[in-house]
């Protein structure tokens, strides 16, 4: 009845921005993603017959805020006559700042919540569950380079390239502690009513998708730069061109973005990407790490560089 996991958050080459279904949280397009290795959210769970509600602890304090949104999701696993749940979370690096701080969690939610209830899932069957709470959760529950297709009623997800396959590394510059003032949850929808450019975003996705994937079989590292970069900038004018507009970067955003245009002068394998907060991620040969780190620290307004390799998914750490 008691379960800890581990998992790290994923951040997407190719985006996902929108949903087909909100009710049921299906994307309205697929996505490719690389999950981490020294980010983590480790979530110990226990099942509790005497309480009679949940209690939410992160990092040490009282979580309640995101309390209904992990009770539904405990909800589905266990049904609703479930006992109530102890859960602890601990995440090493800032929560709901653009860092995919609800991939990881979810993803380690449905991975301890299942094993305290004694079920046997198979990793996309808790991928789909960790999806309908938090859509880019499903892509933390597989290791190194993950593509997530949408079907008719449900999600496909699976690794496309494991860690050690095509090493890469991703550094996050650091530009905002703060949590994002709108969810991406809310503010996917409000891009889908109102953006002129939402429907041309997603009749594009199959097709940025096809590249990365071509790119990522063939370790065509060029290929995959272009399509990342392009793709990030589509959905960040759509999110620009919402009402009102959705403008999730600050300065040392775009100093981010000239100092890895600057690199990429100097012949540096890398590119960027930025997700629904302010920070940078910056992917990169493992043997430019070093320099993308050291140029990152010297960019006005980063206030902390973080770097990690390619990972693997959301695992059990202990069941009892
Ligand atoms: O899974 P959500 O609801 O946190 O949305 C994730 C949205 C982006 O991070 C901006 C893109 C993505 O595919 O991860």
């Amino acid at each position: 009845m008691r379960a800890t996991s581990q998992a790290q958050p994923n951040i997407a080459l190719v985006k996902y921005w929108g949903k087909r279904d909100v009710a049921g949280n299906l994307p309205a397009a697929g996505s490719l993603s690389v999950t981490l290795d020294s980010l983590w959210t480790r979530m110990k769970i226990e099942f509790d017959g005497t309480r009679k509600t949940d209690t939410l602890l992160v990092n040490g304090e009282e979580a309640a805020g995101m309390l209904p949104r992990v009770a539904r999701c405990l909800d589905e696993l266990g049904g609703p006559g479930r006992a109530a749940a102890v859960i602890e979370s601990d995440c090493n690096f800032p929560i709901a700042a653009g860092l995919a701080s609800s991939a990881s969690s979810f993803a380690a939610l449905v991975v301890a919540a299942s094993a305290a209830l004694g079920l046997t899932s198979t990793p996309l069957q808790l991928a789909r569950s960790a999806g309908r709470a938090s859509g880019s959760a499903a892509r933390s529950l597989f290791p190194g380079i993950v593509e997530l297709q949408v079907g008719e009623n449900d999600i496909e997800v699976a690794s496309i390239s494991r860690p050690d396959a095509w090493p890469l590394t991703v550094t996050v510059a650091v530009t905002e502690t703060a949590a994002k003032k709108i969810g991406s949850g809310p503010a996917m929808n409000l891009s889908k009513q109102t953006s002129p450019f939402y429907q041309e975003w997603l009749a594009r996705q199959d097709a940025d998708l096809q590249i990365a994937r071509t790119a990522v079989a063939t370790r065509d590292f060029a290929s995959l730069a272009a399509v990342t970069e392009h793709n990030c900038l589509k959905m960040h004018s759509v999110m620009w061109s919402s009402r009102p507009s959705l403008v999730y970067w600050n300065a040392a955003t775009l100093s981010c973005l000239e100092t890895v245009r600057r690199l990429q002068a100097d012949g540096a394998p890398v590119f960027f990407t930025i997700d629904a907060g302010p920070q940078v991620k910056v992917i990169s040969e493992p043997h430019a790490g070093e320099t993308v780190t050291k140029a990152l620290h010297a960019t006005s307004g980063v206030i902390d560089v973080m770097q990690s390799a390619l990972g693997d998914g959301a695992r059990l750490l202990v069941s009892q």
